[in-house]
């Protein structure tokens, strides 16, 4: 099985890209996981223009069996490079990889509130007709004061309580991935 960890910042320093980082190795005997960056080679979506980037980045999301999102959240809502690079993947940029694609949203916050008002944004995206994702009910891991659950400079996760929920959740998505794909 083939997981997509995107990381929903172009933020250099991100704990949620810690947090991508720490999915794919903390479960890499659960399935085959690639962390992908939505930063550097995406432009901003418009449409009509085509690049090597948005091919890569489409060809990744269609090759992946599911995906799991790991978003900030700014003003709100998912910060506009996650939001531009999903536009990519919608049916005015081709055709809509998100068709019924398992997806799995999770996300960190300096404050307390993890990222939960970005994590009902994103859901609410994938589920629009543009997009018509597969998204894992329920399951929701609001990681809230992240600075303090990761080494801020080695990125590594500190936290158990925090590693043993995200891993839990991984579990049920593969599960919901297999079952998905049957
Ligand atoms: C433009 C901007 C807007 C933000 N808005 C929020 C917000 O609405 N709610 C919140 O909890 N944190 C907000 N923050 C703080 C982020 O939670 C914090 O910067 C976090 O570290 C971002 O995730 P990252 O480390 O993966 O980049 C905002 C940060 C930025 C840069």
């Amino acid at each position: 099985m083939k997981l997509l960890v995107v990381v929903g910042t172009n933020a250099p320093h991100s704990y949620n890209r810690f947090l991508a980082k720490y999915i794919a190795k903390a479960n890499q005997a659960k399935a085959d996981f690639e962390v992908k960056e939505v930063a550097g080679l995406l432009p901003f979506f418009k449409e009509g223009v085509a690049n090597q980037g948005i091919s890569d980045w489409r060809d990744a999301v269609a090759e992946a069996d599911g995906i799991i999102i790991t978003t900030p959240e700014y003003d709100h809502a998912i910060p506009a490079a996650l939001k531009s690079a999903l536009e990519w993947l919608g049916s005015h940029a081709g055709p809509n990889l998100m068709k019924l694609k398992p997806v799995c949203v999770l996300g960190a916050s300096m404050g307390i509130q993890g990222a939960s008002r970005a994590q009902e944004d994103i859901r609410e995206i994938l589920l629009s007709p543009d997009m018509s994702a597969n998204v894992l009910p329920g399951n929701e891991v609001l990681i809230g004061h992240a600075s303090a659950k990761f080494d801020s400079n080695t990125g590594e996760l500190t936290d158990e309580a925090t590693a043993k929920q995200i891993n839990a959740l991984v579990e049920t998505f593969v599960k919901f991935v297999a079952q998905a794909h049957k």
